[in-house]
């Protein structure tokens, strides 16, 4: 008999963190990443939303986004690199713009890195533009800044 898959999106828990790291550990790489401690917080600070994908209890992505008065910005968005490609990203960020909406936010913002072709056509299907350049953002490159309207 095959397994079942059921995939579970819900909201990060401080019981995951450490789960979330690992993954964003594996996406981003040691410079890149956040650690648990940072997601740890993050699954606290009421002005933040950070969502998880879980299928059959394992964590397979992780999305999450500051909020401020009227705008809220993605600061984390990994999927397992051995669940790329099947929809999971674009169910993720889906929920989030969703989420993000009913916490009042009308602008969505994210830095992307240039060299980021996957993330960046993912983001433009979603109707995100670039609407800024930010000079060494990263340790290694600039930042586009995308945004979207959300209302
Ligand atoms: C960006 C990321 C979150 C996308 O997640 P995903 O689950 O693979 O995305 P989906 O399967 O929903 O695919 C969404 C779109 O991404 C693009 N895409 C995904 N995988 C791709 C690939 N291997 N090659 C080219 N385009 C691809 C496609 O446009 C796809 O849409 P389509 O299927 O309608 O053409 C994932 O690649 C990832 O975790 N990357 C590393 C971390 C990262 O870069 N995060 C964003 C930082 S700003």
């Amino acid at each position: 008999m095959g397994t079942t898959t059921r995939l579970v999106c819900r909201k990060m828990t401080i019981d995951d963190a450490e789960a979330v790291a690992a993954l964003d550990l594996k996406s981003f790489g040691e410079i890149d990443s956040w650690s648990a401690e940072y997601f740890f917080y993050a699954a606290q600070n009421e002005r933040a939303e950070f969502l998880i994908v879980e299928d059959n209890g394992k964590i397979v992505a992780c999305a999450g986004a500051d909020i401020f008065t009227d705008a809220a910005e993605i600061v984390s968005f990994a999927v397992d690199p051995d669940r790329r490609n099947q929809g999971i990203g674009t169910k993720l960020l889906e929920t989030l713009i969703e989420t993000v909406k009913k916490r009042g936010a009308s602008v969505l913002i994210l830095e992307v890195r240039p060299s980021n072709k996957v993330a960046i056509k993912l983001y433009e299907k979603f109707g995100f533009e670039i609407v800024d350049r930010e000079e060494n953002y990263y340790w290694d490159e600039d930042a586009w800044i995308m945004a979207k309207e959300i209302f």
